[in-house]
């Protein structure tokens, strides 16, 4: 499809509950920042929109937690998300707040126009309620079974495990997340979006793209777990969905009758990219509705098919159907915007073997990480960038940010860069030297370097960042080769003047380099750009090869990537584990809603020392008890021979009850290292098996075998 000049691209905005972490990052904000960058780069304008989303249950619970209010809690990590945002060159052209004043003004008007347009049905219904909290619970305040997948902790709004879109009464054995008190049904009056009745042009629009009779956009270029989701939620069929709530924090409800009320957060937060928009557009004294505003609506103001902008919403795969079915629902409804053209959501970021987790604190906090290795913001983006959980759930591991740090960045992108400026230096006193007539070396190197460009721009208009940054490499690895085949240090002695056309190319590919990773790295682009005393290029100018010109003053070889050691590497591991609260083990969740991690594709391989590492012992359970004030853990004895029996603290309380347990036998890693959880030392870690319905067992041998017994 032609891609039209004008481009609005939002990232979720993120819920000021908590700081970043990495997952966040990977799963959203990076690959947004890296397409807008490059859409730039290509003379599209782009409006790049995001903020915090200030309101729900995500909030106020916090604020319980923390002891302290609501706005609290929004002013203080609005302030550190907005910073660590900017820190890490994520760069929007606004982060918003759904608190501020504007928002409450344009959400309510767009409640209104809502209202006015017939897409609500005002239904009096019987709702859980906490008669020890007095409360209505929607949403966060209450969890259960998820139907769909099993998971017991699942929210009433959504099951974080298996992705689906949940409403309170599809629980099973709801439970209330402020007083764990099972509640009773209580009758209570909210407005409900007629979801149903947008059931087939959703449909038809979804999955033709054909929209009120016009191409829209072509499906093809969805992503299949984006349609897939969406589908699956079709095929259940569109039901009403209350979009107003009985809370006192939020968007309070503009109507008469409805005091006590506000509107529900996904009805607000979505109208958040909207009203970013005018306030950024307020500030810069232009329009907003440039960047929203379908064909239709803007005639008026001279829009024509083509002005029409392109409407794009990077999320996570949690947010799938508020963006691709409910927030397009909202848009039509209320009439004269545009919809998204598409919804590139991805999957999850694991982190070193086990899913991220802000509760356990299992997590790579983006402010901290900024804080421990300043300067080295790119490093992180690169490693995130080749770990994007496009596909499937992926993982980040320390080990393997220091690996791609050390053999990619230093000994390819480094390496080159260095290698052209020392030499360049050493013969030319720091002046680009004048290339003379290309060798087939020459065409062969420049036909690489603008076939690895295209793709580039290719890969990321298909939304597959990592194959684009994988090409953008290609660039550095062509001109490393181009070094080497040429070897020019040892030419200069017999043939300075061939000597000279290859350093002239080379600085060439430099430049061409600073332009194709600048969506990936722009703080080392920008480095790179002083050191060839270039100003930031346009992204045609890649398919150039005489962007340094002869007699340009170079500035100093500097090291653009420094090697990482295991000295810096090691207490990074180590602090994730100390900090990790002692909530219990959770293995990495499912790579797609209803599947399993698959098999050999998230780990790395391990050599078979690691594994001979590991000292995996056969023990009986002589005893078990719960673990007091902590739901999922209890308290094993094991016996495996040795003088005194081992304790164990294990995360298995939701899946055993402890009468069940002693004399079975079980497989320990006996020889972890011990740590406490909940002030009771644990001696070792029990193996237990997962399914993708989130069953959990105990591995165990199939006969008895005598206490101690080593498993190989
Ligand atoms: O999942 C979240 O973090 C939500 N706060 C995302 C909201 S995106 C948009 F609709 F505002
Ligand atoms: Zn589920």
């Amino acid at each position: 499809m032609k891609t039209p000049a004008r481009h609005t691209v939002t990232a979720a905005l993120p819920y000021a509950n908590g700081p970043l972490h990495i997952g966040h990052i990977a799963g959203a904000y990076l690959p947004a920042d890296i397409y807008v960058r490059n859409l730039r780069q290509r003379g599209k304008e782009v409006l790049f929109i995001c903020g915090s989303d200030e309101h729900g249950a995500a909030i106020t619970m916090r604020a319980m937690k923390e002891g302290t209010t609501p706005q609290a809690i929004v002013d203080k990590y609005h302030a550190l998300m907005g910073q660590a945002f900017k820190d890490f060159g994520i760069h929007f052209d606004i982060y918003d707040r759904t608190s501020s004043e504007l928002h409450r003004e344009t959400s309510q008007g767009f409640f209104l126009k809502l209202l006015e347009n017939g897409a609500f049905s005002v239904q009096e219904e019987q709702q859980y309620f906490d008669e020890e909290a007095k409360q209505f619970l929607a949403d966060r305040y209450i969890m259960g079974t998820c139907p769909k997948c099993g998971n017991t902790d699942a929210y009433g709004d959504q099951c974080e495990k298996c992705g689906s879109a949940l409403s309170p009464k599809d629980l099973i054995e709801p439970r209330s997340t402020l007083s764990g008190s099972k509640p009773v049904l209580k009758s209570t009056k909210h407005w409900y979006l007629k979801m149903d009745e947008a059931q087939q042009w959703v449909e038809q629009w979804m999955n033709t793209g054909v929209l009120d009779g016009a191409q829209h956009h072509d499906p093809k270029e969805w992503k299949a777990s984006v349609l897939g989701q969406c589908n699956s939620w079709l095929k259940d069929g569109l039901r009403p969905r209350a979009m107003t709530r009985d809370l006192d924090w939020g968007v309070p409800v503009p109507l008469e009758g409805a005091e006590g009320k506000v509107l529900y957060v996904w009805l607000d937060a979505p109208i958040g990219y909207i009203s970013a928009t005018k306030r950024w557009a307020q500030e810069h004294n232009t329009d907003w509705e440039r960047w929203w505003l379908s064909r239709d609506s803007g005639s008026e103001a001279g829009m024509t098919k083509e002005d029409e902008p392109r409407l794009v919403h990077f999320i996570g795969k949690d947010n799938i159907v508020f963006h691709a079915i409910i927030f397009p629902i909202l848009l039509k409804l209320h009439g004269g915007y545009v919809l998204p053209q598409n919804v590139p959501a991805n999957e999850f970021l694991n982190l070193e073997g086990r899913k991220i987790s802000t509760s356990r604190n299992w997590a790579v906090w983006l402010h901290e990480y900024i804080q421990r290795w300043p300067d080295r913001q790119d490093e992180l983006r690169y490693c995130l960038a080749t770990i994007i959980p496009e596909q499937k759930d992926s993982e980040f591991t320390w080990k393997d940010f220091q690996e791609k740090n050390n053999s990619e960045l230093v000994s390819i992108v480094g390496n080159f860069v260095q290698r052209v400026f020392v030499l360049s230096h050493k013969y030319y006193e720091g002046k680009a030297p004048a290339a003379g007539e290309k060798v087939d070396m020459d065409v062969a190197l420049w036909s690489s370097v603008h076939g690895s460009v295209e793709e580039v721009a290719q890969h990321i208009d298909d939304f597959r960042l990592r194959d684009a940054l994988s090409s953008a490499m290609n660039v550095a690895r062509a001109g490393n080769k181009y070094l080497s085949d040429n070897e020019p240090w040892k030419l200069e002695k017999t043939d300075p003047e061939r000597t000279r056309t290859i350093l002239a190319n080379s600085l060439n590919v430099a430049a061409v380099l600073s332009i194709v990773l600048e969506p990936f790295l722009p703080h080392t682009t920008a480095k790179l750009r002083r050191m060839l005393g270039i100003g930031t290029l346009p992204w045609d100018d890649a398919f150039r090869s005489d962007l340094i010109g002869a007699g340009q003053e170079l500035g100093k070889p500097e090291h653009l990537f420094k090697p990482i050691t295991d000295a810096e590497i090691q207490p990074e591991v180590e602090r994730l584990h100390a900090a990790e609260s002692p909530a219990g083990f959770q293995p990495a969740g499912p790579a797609e809603a209803t599947g399993l991690k698959p098999v050999g594709q998230s780990n790395p391989n391990i050599a078979f020392d690691d594994f001979a590492k590991l000292d995996l012992r056969v023990g009986t359970i002589t005893a078990a008890e719960k673990v007091p004030k902590a739901d999922k853990l209890l308290k094993l004895t094991i016996d495996l021979g040795e003088t005194t029996p081992r304790t164990v603290v294990s995360g298995i309380a939701m899946h055993y009850e402890p009468e069940q347990l002693p004399g079975q036998q079980v497989v320990l890693v006996a020889n972890l290292e011990p740590r406490k959880m909940r002030g009771v030392e644990s001696q070792g870690m029990v193996l237990m098996a997962e399914d993708a319905s989130g069953k959990l067992v105990f591995v165990q041998p199939k006969e008895m075998v005598g206490p101690g017994g080593e498993v190989r």
